[in-house]
């Protein structure tokens, strides 16, 4: 049995393997940065299981790389659109992720970016630490208020409902898009009404991204988008970094169609597009979403645990069935 981890994670994970398999059949990268793609091709071959994280590409040469050993790769995010759902079919490979345990850390962070982008905080402590704030200014650094503004939520899963819910401590009118839509006592219990994106666009003043990337959302949000939208709204992403062309928000930002932008995820992750780094009204933080001592270590568990249900030939509990 060989399982590869391919990054440093939490000790949660690795002690369910080392438990269940003991510390030889696990080949642990140490490293806590995401390898080279030949050094990931290198690492995998021959696993049984790979427990990946959301900077690994797993297509089907990497599964090729891995070899016919391998049947379960247990992704420790609850994205996986790094992951080839359709070559891991093909080859009777499992997928499985980590849903619900991220969602109130994720909701989280989204607000610490509507909150931080609205209220200017990025560049307000920019100011500050190069000691250029010279004391309290009447016009100084004036942000928007968020309490009993709109929220448009664009995806309404799990984590945009958990955003929807934060939203009511802040009397905001609560609009969403999502093919699916709510049932009835969950649209009354958050007070959200289900709208088409065009309405979405004209009406948010805080427009919060939580849809997954898949073909239909990539770059969901374009120029045309940002046209529709307030001059005065803010675009926020916590989901996938391709659903906004990041070009085109620069854009966006840089002519004043919109107001403000919070992301924590980029289309070509790690880089981000130049302009957006030279935009001060953009609010930028790396990719944590997820990222709490509690958080990530639950992930790494549940990731380590569908790795040994799948091997153990039970259906791991968070398999991803596709079109789910
Ligand atoms: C992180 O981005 C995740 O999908 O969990």
């Amino acid at each position: 049995m060989k399982i590869a981890v391919t990054r440093r994670i939490p000790e949660a994970g690795v002690e369910v393997l080392i438990n269940a398999y003991g510390r030889e059949h696990i080949r642990l990268c140490e490293e806590d940065s995401a390898m080279t793609r030949d050094a990931l091709l290198d690492f995998i071959a021959g696993a049984d299981a790979i427990l990946s994280t959301v900077t690994d590409t797993l297509d089907a040469e990497a599964m090729d790389a891995a070899g016919p050993d391998l049947k379960v790769i247990a992704n420790m995010a609850v994205g996986y659109d790094n992951i080839s759902l359709e070559a891991a079919a093909a080859r009777g490979i499992q997928v499985t992720n980590t849903p619900g345990v991220l969602t109130e850390a994720t909701a989280d962070l989204a607000w610490t970016l509507i909150l931080g982008a609205a209220r200017r905080a990025g560049e307000a402590e920019r100011c500050l630490r190069a000691g250029h704030w010279d004391g309290w200014g009447p016009l100084q650094f004036l942000g928007r208020s968020v309490y009993g503004q709109t929220l448009g939520i664009f995806g309404m899963g799990r984590i945009g409902r958990a955003v929807a819910r934060r939203a009511r401590g802040f009397d905001m009118t609560i609009l969403y898009h999502d093919a699916k839509p709510l049932d009835e006592e969950t649209e009354q219990h958050l007070a959200a009404r289900r709208v088409e994106k065009e309405v979405l666009l004209r009406n948010a003043d805080i427009l919060s991204i939580h849809c997954p990337l898949t073909p239909e959302t990539r770059h969901a949000f374009t120029i045309n988008e940002f046209r529709q939208m307030k001059r005065t709204a803010m675009l926020v992403n916590t989901s996938r970094g391709p659903v906004v062309k990041e070009e085109d928000l620069c854009v966006a930002l840089h002519e004043g169609l919109i107001d403000a932008a919070g992301l924590d995820v980029y289309e070509y992750e790690p880089c981000v597009y130049p302009g957006l780094l030279l935009e001060e009204r953009a609010f930028l933080l790396p990719h944590l979403g997820s990222a709490t001592v509690e958080t990530r270590g639950t992930m790494a568990h549940i990731a380590a645990e569908n790795i040994v249900a799948a091997l153990a030939g039970r259906v791991p509990p968070n398999k991803v069935v596709p079109g789910e």
